[in-house]
């Protein structure tokens, strides 16, 4: 299968495409950048799409980008990076001749509202609520294709929660004070902690891309990438510093996370949704790092 990749130099990427060739499949990148293995976004906007059996997109400016301040321009940058790459890679695959099987379109658990009680799965009614939540909203619309492609494209979103992995994503942030001893529970560390393993979500990627929707069907299918076990943050926190042998001992105050992140990004972590990864455990996908201990130690040994 040849597979194009919006978005697929980055963390999710790399992983999704080193699983992909492992299983000998082909992977074209979209990205901003020309390269070996890789076509820009002009080139799809000028040439449309080259020919592909699975599309899928990765695209976004990082959410949790240390060195970007909370602003218009950046939260402008978040909602263009992902409509506007959905859009044109949607709009790519309606214009083709030969529309590809699958398009698996990855946005985030960010619709569901935080809730220390209420548990989602992708059945779950949600309207947007706050700005992450509508930039979701707008990102899966823009996905949409049009109902004359039902029969020959399958449309699926996944809503992955925290990508944890070695080489980048939250990890690569956390790690640093977790190892000096730093690492403490969020505010009450009572939030839920929706999180996934980056090769189960690769998996998941791949699983929609190989597997067929019967019948073909004009609506979104709709995976929740997310580990079955439903963590909190201090579980999280508590298992990390056990995991790594470091104290953490001491909670991050809200205030803190506020006024390093902003309020509307803070939310992230400061707050958190139950998600149930329902579909996507019916659709027969087993998760390789079902539980957070079994994820740590992988990613950080131990
Ligand atoms: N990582 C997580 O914890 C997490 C959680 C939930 C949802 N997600 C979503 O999953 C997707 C993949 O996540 P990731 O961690 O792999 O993302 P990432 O590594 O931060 O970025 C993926 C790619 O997006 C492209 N990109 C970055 N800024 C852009 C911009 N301003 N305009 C257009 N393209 C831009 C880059 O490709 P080029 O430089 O090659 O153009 C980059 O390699 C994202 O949409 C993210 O929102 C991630």
């Amino acid at each position: 299968m040849r597979v194009l990749i919006g978005g697929g130099s980055g963390f999710v990427g790399r992983e999704l495409t080193r699983l992909l060739k492992s299983k000998g499949h082909e992977v074209t990148i979209i990205s901003r950048q020309p390269g070996p293995g890789r076509i820009t976004w002009a080139d799809v906007e000028s040439g449309g799409l080259p020919p592909c059996e699975g599309a899928v997109n990765l695209a976004g400016e990082n959410i949790m980008n240390p060195l970007r301040w909370w602003n218009d321009s950046y939260k402008k940058d978040l909602f263009s990076s992902r409509v506007d790459t959905t859009r044109a890679l949607a709009q790519a695959i309606a214009a083709s001749s030969s529309p590809p099987r699958s398009w698996v379109l990855i946005t985030g658990v960010a619709c569901y509202k935080p809730s220390l009680q209420s548990q989602y799965t992708e059945d779950s009614e949600w309207t947007p609520f706050d700005l992450l939540s509508q930039l979701v909203k707008e990102w899966e619309e823009a996905g949409r294709l049009p109902h004359s492609l039902a029969q020959s494209t399958r449309q699926v979103v996944i809503r992955p929660g925290a990508v944890l992995g070695r080489d980048g994503g939250a990890m690569k942030q956390m790690l640093t004070p977790f190892w000096l001893g730093l690492g403490g529970p969020l505010g009450s560390g009572r939030q839920p902690f929706p999180w996934i393993h980056v090769s189960d979500l690769a998996g998941i990627i791949l699983h929609a891309l190989e597997t067929s929707s019967s019948p073909p069907s004009t609506q979104l299918e709709v995976f929740n990438g997310v580990a079955p076990a439903l963590n909190t943050n201090y579980e999280f926190t508590k298992e990390l510093g056990r995991i790594l042998r470091r104290p953490t001992l001491f909670p991050v105050p809200g205030f803190l996370m506020d006024t390093l992140l902003g309020s509307e990004r803070a939310v992230i972590l400061m707050q958190g949704q139950k998600v149930v990864p329902k579909r996507t455990l019916e659709s027969g996908f087993q998760f390789r790092y079902p539980d957070l201990t079994s994820a740590l130690r992988e990613i950080v040994g131990g």
